[in-house]
């Protein structure tokens, strides 16, 4: 079977475009490839974290996972930090990673913009990423589009690799989601929609009350064309539009022309009770899930271990490559 991986960070709580960009697109892979998909808590103190929040946010994604309907028995959940490997080929990585092509990143640039002092954690960050990835000789990497340039730099890494010694590594590609690769802020839908939007009505939250989820909806912008259209002048309708594409089987022509003739309320108003229904098995399963602590420690300990299995294979035979003596 091919390999499928991705990841997720426990840095808070998870919005409806990380469901929508990548985590709702996880499930159905289980049966046609060997997926991977890990809990990336080395990534999550590349920015300032609070240890008890970290720990709280880990278990909360492991629930989740379960609770969106990852079985482990058909694919491996672990927590990243669990398997060693990581940092082991990130490092190797690093050393044949050009700085210039890591400060062009346009991850790194928004967000080292956003602390006082850079640290060298987020600038490698996309090196990390890269080890992940390659570790398990992936095929493909289901994400949203802002991971887009994180996948170019990994398959980079893996083709220098494979040419300054021999073919070591697959070279992934992306797989990403038909509709919603990046959902934009209700609020300000030039932006994409992310937790740490100070504007809470920006986001909706996978876990969130129904009622918060609906007024959020409710309250989003739209304009004052009051035409009912799919394009990129009405950028928040179109956004809405995108969300409930990815939560119906309809298409965007199909819903501009269920809609066209009726009001954005009726729309919102629908669209909201789609929403909230759509997420509602999630939000019961979660309660129960999250609650039993020994189950997700099974989980967990079980998929590091199948995960760790993999990436030594993988990581032993780039420290012959490279020219480590083998212990
Ligand atoms: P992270 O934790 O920021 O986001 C998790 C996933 O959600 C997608 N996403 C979105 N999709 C659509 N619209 C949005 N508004 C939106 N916001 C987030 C992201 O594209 C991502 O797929 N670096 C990764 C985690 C990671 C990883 C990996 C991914 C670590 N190692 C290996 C794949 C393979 C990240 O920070 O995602």
């Amino acid at each position: 079977k091919k390999i499928v991986y991705s990841g997720i960070q426990p840095s808070g709580q998870l919005t409806i475009g990380n469901y929508i960009g990548a985590l709702r697109n996880f499930m159905g892979l289980q049966d046609d490839y060997l997926c991977l998909y890990c809990i990336a808590d080395l990534h999550a103190i590349t920015v300032a974290q609070v240890p008890k929040d970290l720990r709280k946010n880990t278990l909360d994604l492991i629930a989740l996972y379960l609770a969106c309907g990852l079985d482990p028995e058909k694919s491996i959940i672990y927590i990243q930090s669990h398997v060693p490997a990581h940092t082991e080929l990130a490092w190797v990585l690093n050393t044949m990673t050009g700085l210039g092509q890591l400060q062009r990143m346009t991850q790194f640039k928004s967000k080292s913009q956003k602390v006082k002092e850079v640290q060298a954690g987020l600038l490698n960050y996309p090196v990390l990423m890269a080890a992940d990835i390659l570790l398990y000789q992936t095929s493909y990497v289901p994400v949203g589009e802002d991971q887009r340039q994180h996948l170019e730099i990994t398959r980079d890494i893996a083709q220098r690799f494979n040419h300054r010694y021999s073919e070591t590594f697959t070279v992934p590609e992306i797989l990403p989601a038909k509709v919603g690769g990046r959902i934009m802020s209700l609020q300000d839908p030039t932006s994409k929609m992310s937790k740490s939007d100070a504007n809470k009505d920006g986001f909706i939250l996978i876990i969130e009350d129904e009622n918060q989820t609906r007024k959020k909806i409710k309250k989003a912008v739209t304009d004052s064309l009051g035409t009912f259209r799919y394009c990129d002048e009405q950028k928040g309708l179109k956004n809405l539009i995108d969300i409930y594409a990815s939560f119906s089987n309809l298409k965007a022509e199909e819903i501009v022309e269920k809609y066209k003739d009726q009001g954005y309320g009726v729309f919102k108003d629908e669209l909201a009770e789609l929403v909230v229904d759509s997420l509602r098995p999630i939000r019961q399963r979660f309660k129960d899930i999250r609650e039993d602590k020994s189950y997700l420690e099974k989980v967990y300990k079980e998929g590091a271990e199948k995960a760790s299995y993999l990436a030594n294979k993988t990581l032993r035979k780039v420290y012959k490559k490279v020219g480590f003596i083998e212990r």
